[in-house]
């Protein structure tokens, strides 16, 4: 299979490029210092004047402004992976990987089990912001392909982020509640992104209640029942749930003109080893079951913009899910093609759209690369979003915000030689 080609519109991996037309409104442009940072503050810009988008230094985010063509999305390729054990230690290996066992169609899982005596959950105090990533770089840049200009050390891709804060950006103009902070460093060429939890998220991850703390876990209990260590095993609802362990796919791909290398957590793969990734993963997921009209709608509306989002990025085919009950107990599942996903909701009034997603986070990237002038291992651009408003950005130089680590960037430094 030729990798570099882009897949069929109908899998909505387009090989044409998107419509250069911007249709942002701008806002003016007042520059501040706050606590010694340069800030572009929110609240003082006048919305009235509309300027010129190439210049405008905030980004709307207003759904009507990005619904035009489908953006160049081509086929996602896994050029690595890596492994996280059960004490979260870094693997360039895929010794993580489990394999699906589709379970019955109404299998009584029951999700709560082992909450109390069999889980080791995850120090979610612990930033981990893109360390992993930047290990799996470094241990692959002999073979990683680099920029042909003069200088070698330069990767050749745009941005390096995590699946998951991609997924942020897709779901933006359709998002009401939660805002995000993405702090971005230009380092050799190449811009960085790594999230930084708002104050927001903190105090509600501190204070959650004991309940939500329990579903989470019913997430993971999902995947023990459906997925086998082994290609030739059977699941082991009996062992422990520790959420420190991870398979993570490493994939390229291009958005419009942005090259990409982001990497994702995966669930599962298909037991059938003439699938190849990304195209033999399985995203796994729980949902409340559906019962109603109303709960159906909202599933469409709400739930599976998330789950698309997130497996679309990376290519990932198929999200089965597990509809539990308000006890915890997977009463159903259905498999989700992630390329049926838009035909699914087509009914819905005034539902999300993938062009949508896709071309805001498209010129999202295009104002990232705008505004980042400075090639700077230690300067951070940290963008930040509140629902119902425009993205803006502050600079912070030498800062706790600053996030590349210096066995980072001395291992780039040097010669194409690992000296890990
Ligand atoms: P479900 O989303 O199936 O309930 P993922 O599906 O992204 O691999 O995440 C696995 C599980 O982690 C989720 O399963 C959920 O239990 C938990 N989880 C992930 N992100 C979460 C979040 N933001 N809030 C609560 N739980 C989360
Ligand atoms: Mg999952």
């Amino acid at each position: 299979m030729d990798h570099h080609r882009s897949r069929s519109p109908n899998s909505r991996y387009h090989d044409h490029h998107h419509s250069a037309h911007r249709r942002e409104r701008g806002h003016s442009r007042r520059n501040n210092y706050d606590d010694g940072h340069l800030t572009h503050r929110r609240d003082q810009f006048d919305v009235k004047t509309e300027q010129n988008p190439l210049r405008s230094q905030t980004l709307s985010t207003r759904k009507d402004l990005y619904e035009r063509d489908f953006p160049l999305y081509r086929q996602p390729v896994e050029v690595g992976s890596f492994s996280l054990d059960a004490q979260r230690r870094f693997f360039n290996d895929r010794r993580q990987m489990r394999y699906y066992v589709e379970p019955d169609k109404n299998p009584n899982f029951d999700l709560k089990d082992g909450y109390r005596d069999r889980y080791i959950r995850r120090d979610e105090n612990v930033k981990e912001k893109l360390d992993h990533i930047l290990r799996w770089i470094l241990a692959n840049k002999g073979t990683l392909k680099s920029k042909e200009t003069t200088d070698s050390r330069a990767l050749d891709y745009d941005f390096v982020t995590w699946r998951g804060h991609l997924t942020k950006l897709l779901t933006t103009p359709y998002e009401t509640r939660e805002g995000w902070q993405l702090a971005a460093t230009k380092f050799n060429g190449t811009i960085y992104i790594s999230e930084v939890e708002t104050e927001a998220a903190r105090v509600e991850r501190e204070n959650r209640p004991e309940r939500n703390k329990e579903m989470m876990y019913w997430g993971y209990k999902f995947e023990q029942y459906t997925c086998a260590d082994n290609v030739d095993s059977l699941p082991d609802p009996s062992g422990v749930v520790n959420t420190n362990e991870a398979f993570c796919t490493v994939v390229q791909t291009r958005l419009a003109d942005h090259k990409l290398l982001f990497s994702g957590e995966v669930d599962c793969r298909d037991k059938d080893p003439s699938a190849r990734p990304p195209a033999c993963y399985v995203e796994l997921k729980t949902s409340p079951e559906i019962c109603t009209p109303k709960q159906r709608s909202n599933f469409h509306r709400f739930k599976l913009l998330k789950w698309w989002a997130q497996s679309f990025l990376p290519g990932v085919p198929r999200i089965v899910a597990g509809f539990k009950d308000h006890d915890g107990v997977v009463v159903s599942t259905e498999t989700f093609l992630v390329s049926k996903v838009s035909q699914l909701i087509k009914n819905e009034f005034n539902c999300w759209k993938p062009t949508v997603c896709m071309n805001f986070c498209s010129d999202f990237l295009s104002f990232v690369k705008r505004i980042i002038t400075e090639n700077d291992h230690s300067l951070v651009y940290l963008f930040s979003w509140e629902p119902y408003r425009d993205v803006t950005y502050s600079l912070h130089r030498d800062s706790h915000y600053s996030f590349l680590p210096r066995w980072f960037i001395e291992g780039m430094s040097g010669s194409q030689e690992s000296h890990h």
